[in-house]
């Protein structure tokens, strides 16, 4: 070799070398905590999202996602991000109601008629998406929402009335309004961390418990409570959100690509939760012998009616759930 090619690519070499230096310090690395397990139906539509975004900004924002609370609990998660020390978390309408109060428009049962007029909710901009960015001045915002069902309780007998619950513990989420529901159903309410409720259940420190079916797979639930009766009292999305500090941080182009992907991965998580719902319903019967129970409706509808009047007078979500009545007509 010539020493002036020799020269050259040793030039090229090293402009090479800086490009990637910069490329690898240039890249934002972006920590997202959840509390459910690697194999739930969110845990791999965040994982389609973070694909997405790695894709759209060629590199520079990676997210790595902690499932199973290993930062902490939804609660805990929620503080660190306010204060800066988390990117994003996974957390759900309910327990966003204490951090945001306008969640709670979520969290009244009996609210959505059926899936398409859910999702124009969660989409619309003046409901759903309003909502994600109300947050903002409070240490977070949100990105999109995940499909988490519809919720129906389980325990170690069937419940078939309200008045089946009477003198039960039943475990809701942290939130004013899982309370205030548990109560008008005859309920006693017992708030806990998802996390913990497996060994609640197992020790008898509640009763009993409410959520999707795929609790009782994926969180072993369907291992200490055999009846899981479908009254569907509420369907209240899981939602993804961001510190306003890391938000911040990204340049304009980042931004658009995060929520360009968060959207995205919305739709993608739509058809995915269908399919998985539908597998861990048959391994609960199957693997665990859990027994659904089909359950008359209307009794629990009307126990829970007073909530829905209340909000729809309530000064912070009485507009917003007239605009989810009006959204479903
Ligand atoms: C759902 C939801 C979780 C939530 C859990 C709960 O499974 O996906 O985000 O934590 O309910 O009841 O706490």
């Amino acid at each position: 070799m010539s020493m002036q090619k020799k020269t050259l690519s040793l030039i090229i070499g090293g402009l090479l070398a800086a490009t990637m230096s910069v490329t690898v310090s240039a890249k934002t690395v972006l920590k997202l905590s959840h509390n459910n397990d690697k194999t739930h139906p969110v845990h791999m539509s965040m994982q389609y999202m973070s694909d997405e975004v790695k894709k759209l900004t060629d590199g520079e924002v990676v997210i790595r996602i902690y499932p199973n609370s290993q930062l902490g609990t939804q609660r805990e998660s929620m503080e660190l991000l306010q204060s800066g020390s988390l990117d994003m978390a996974k957390s759900n309408a309910s327990e966003l109601e204490a951090f945001e109060p306008t969640y709670a428009a979520f969290n009244v049962p009996y609210l959505f008629k059926n899936s398409d007029h859910y999702y124009k909710v969660l989409q619309d901009a003046d409901v759903g998406q309003k909502i994600l960015s109300n947050s903002a001045g409070k240490g977070f915002i949100g990105l999109t929402y995940y499909d988490a069902g519809s919720r129906s309780f389980y325990a170690q007998k069937p419940i078939r009335t309200p008045e089946d619950l009477k003198g039960m513990k039943i475990r809701v989420q942290p939130s004013p309004s899982a309370l205030e529901m548990m109560k008008l159903l005859g309920a006693s309410p017992t708030p806990l961390a998802f996390g913990e409720l497996y060994t609640a259940l197992q020790q008898g420190v509640v009763d009993g418990a409410e959520n999707n079916p795929t609790a009782l797979t994926l969180m072993r639930h369907g291992e200490v409570a055999k009846f899981y009766s479908e009254d569907e009292h509420t369907i209240i999305p899981d939602v993804l959100v961001i510190s306003e500090k890391t938000w911040a941080k990204l340049s304009p182009e980042q931004q658009k690509a995060l929520k360009e992907a968060a959207d995205k991965s919305m739709m993608y998580h739509k058809d995915l939760w269908i399919e998985m719902t539908a597998k861990e319903v048959k391994e609960a019967k199957e693997k665990l012998g859990v027994e659904f129970v089909k359950v008359e409706k209307q009794p629990f509808i009307d126990a829970v009616k007073p909530m829905h009047d209340k909000a729809k007078a309530d000064a912070v979500i009485g507009s917003y759930i007239e605009k989810i009545d009006a959204l479903g007509n």
